[in-house]
């Protein structure tokens, strides 16, 4: 499985793909990272651990449609048949989303369907909610939306701003995220009737995850 990532800034998700990516349990590469913003910090990154960049900057496209062909043309040259969306912040077009159904996954911090979109976080402070987290799952045309893959639950604390909880979230999502690309390249996921079924949930390990066994 040779995969994709799309990022838009630092990079962390990345990061955590990367190094899972590194493990001989992992049958998975990560042959090309893409940014649509040419200073996103995580291109860094990648270019640390020799993996291939391409910056795709969506100002110099005059519509979604060819900013969209463009980011398929890099990712089908790169050889890679899998995407997987680390922090990349624009709407992709239904075409291009159908051309990767079920072959590309987004990461969101929070539990789906509650609060797509974004400042999720501050929509969950003023929401009230006890609970947030994150959320792994198969990219489908709506906005943080598709089956679900994985999701960790995280609490608001009374005092949390903004940035505290981001935080809290993030480090659930470096758990996740990895845990999620794994379970795909191992060939233990499919999906039934939009729902996940995971082969041997027993693997998910101190996060919530979908139990359904196949
Ligand atoms: C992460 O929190 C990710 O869940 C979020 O952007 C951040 C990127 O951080 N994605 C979305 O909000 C997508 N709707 P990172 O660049 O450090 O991985």
């Amino acid at each position: 499985m040779k995969v994709a990532v799309f990022i838009s800034g630092r990079g962390t998700n990345l990061q955590a793909l990367i190094d899972v990516c590194a493990q001989e349990d992992t049958p998975a590469e990560i042959g090309l990272v893409v940014s649509n913003r040419p200073a996103a910090q995580g291109l860094a990154r990648a270019s640390a651990a020799g993996i291939p960049t391409v910056v795709v900057d969506h100002k110099t496209y005059d519509d979604r449609e060819s900013f969209d062909a463009a980011l398929d043309t890099a990712v089908t040259r790169a050889g890679c048949d899998f995407i997987c969306l680390a922090g990349f912040m624009r709407i992709l077009t239904e075409d291009f989303t159908r051309k990767w159904r079920d072959r590309m996954l987004n990461i969101h911090p929070s539990l789906i369907p509650a609060f797509p979109g974004l400042n999720c976080h501050a929509r969950a402070i003023e929401a009230g909610v006890m609970i947030s987290g994150c959320t792994v799952h198969f990219a489908r045309p709506e906005l943080d939306a598709g089956p679900v893959i994985a999701q960790a639950a995280v609490p608001v604390l009374p005092d949390d701003d903004e940035e505290a909880l981001a935080a809290r979230i993030l480090e659930a999502e470096h758990r996740i995220y990895p845990m999620a690309l794994k379970l795909i390249a191992q060939g233990r996921i499919r999906i039934v009737n939009e729902r996940v079924r995971i082969q041997d949930g027993s693997m998910a390990d101190g996060m919530l995850v979908n139990p359904a066994k196949s």
